[in-house]
């Protein structure tokens, strides 16, 4: 009886302590402060956290691929240098990225297996294909104009090893979204089929770039506890309306059609748009979208053909490792 009494004080006592502490986490926040990694957090803040970054990762990663595709196709050498550097780049905002997200505890394999087994996300927008050149364009100019719509707030964002990857990164998604809009230009501004090549790519990738700023707000399951915590600043209808008032002039200046005959400005000056198809948004997060099995067969792959780097990698610490204790044991 006595310790059950024991017991349950004890259990209130923690519970009053934790409750004393998520408040004093919610205070600093409230500041403005940067939450780091030896820092106390809640539980559940590092799981949102570990989910977000991680998937965030994981979406740099595959959406290599796409674009990969074109490297050998280039229509130029310029194009060519410059795609091969937006592919390197993007694996090395994966790289900023795993390593953020290891900082909150889990390993970059635990992460990548969970990928790998379907049990995480990566972005929508990479399941679909890469048709033509205008393509490439296309997801320069808006797949990455949608990433720096959503990036920039993360620069804010309360996690500090998550903002500074940010800053990092969106210097060089600006890079990328201008060389896709300057192809995109030079595309419209070339023969008719150029032209026409470049309004079907945007009538093709459109309404799947408005998709990757998530569910309408009031299907977003996450949106109120990243907004308390200051994860995210903007909701997905924010940033998804900041997106398509910044884009539209830029179509309009490419002489392109936005694919949404409805879509008109409202007095405010925002561009309002049609329903989105929140049910093909679905099937592609059920794994149904056009490339979803060729993507996942392509990273697991390339996961099991860089197996014996990995393994290479780890005997070589290893050794390192060993040879530098023996140095301090003598
Ligand atoms: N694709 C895949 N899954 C998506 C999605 C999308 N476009 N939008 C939302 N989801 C998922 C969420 O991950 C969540 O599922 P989960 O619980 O299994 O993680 C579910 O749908 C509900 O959505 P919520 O709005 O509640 O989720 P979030 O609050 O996490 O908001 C987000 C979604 C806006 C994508 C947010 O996670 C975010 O800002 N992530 C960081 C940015 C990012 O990941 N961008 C992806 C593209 S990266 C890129 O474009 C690289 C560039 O270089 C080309």
């Amino acid at each position: 009886m006595y310790t059950q009494a024991l017991n349950s004080s004890d259990g209130e006592d923690r519970h009053v302590e934790d409750a004393a502490r998520a408040a004093q986490f919610q205070a600093r926040i409230d500041a403005e402060e940067r939450i780091e990694p030896n820092d106390w957090m809640p539980p559940a803040y590092r799981k949102t956290l570990t989910r977000q970054i991680s998937q965030h990762a994981h979406s740099e990663i595959v959406g290599m691929l796409p674009e990969g595709n074109w490297i050998t196709r280039a229509p130029s050498l310029r194009r060519k240098a410059a795609l091969l550097a937006k592919v390197q780049d993007e694996c090395g905002h994966g790289l900023y990225l795993y390593a953020a997200a290891e900082t909150l505890g889990s390993s970059r394999e635990e992460l990548v297996d969970a990928m790998l087994a379907g049990k995480a996300k990566y972005s929508s927008i990479f399941n679909y294909p890469t048709l033509t050149w205008a393509d490439i364009g296309t997801i320069g100019w808006l797949v990455d104009g949608a990433a720096i719509m959503n990036q920039i707030p993360l620069c804010r964002c309360s996690y500090g090893p998550y903002a500074r990857a940010m800053i990092r990164v969106c210097k060089e998604e600006s890079f990328h979204q201008r060389q896709g809009f300057e192809i995109m230009l030079t595309l419209c501004r070339g023969t008719d089929e150029q032209k026409a090549m470049a309004q079907d790519a945007l009538n093709r990738w459109w309404w799947p770039v408005l998709m990757m700023f998530g569910p309408p707000d009031q299907a977003s399951q996450h949106s109120d506890t990243s907004t308390k915590w200051k994860i995210k600043r903007f909701s997905n209808d924010e940033l998804r309306q900041k997106f398509v008032d910044a884009t539209v002039p830029q179509a309009q200046f490419l002489g392109l059609t936005i694919p949404d005959p409805a879509m008109k400005q409202n007095e405010a000056g925002n561009w309002e748009y049609s329903a989105i198809d929140w049910e093909e948004f679905k099937q592609v997060l059920a794994g149904n979208g056009p490339c979803n099995r060729d993507r996942m067969a392509a990273r697991r792959k390339a996961h099991e053909d860089g197996a014996w780097v990995r393994e290479a990698a780890m005997a070589y610490a290893a050794k390192r490792r060993q040879r530098a204790a023996l140095q301090a044991a003598e």
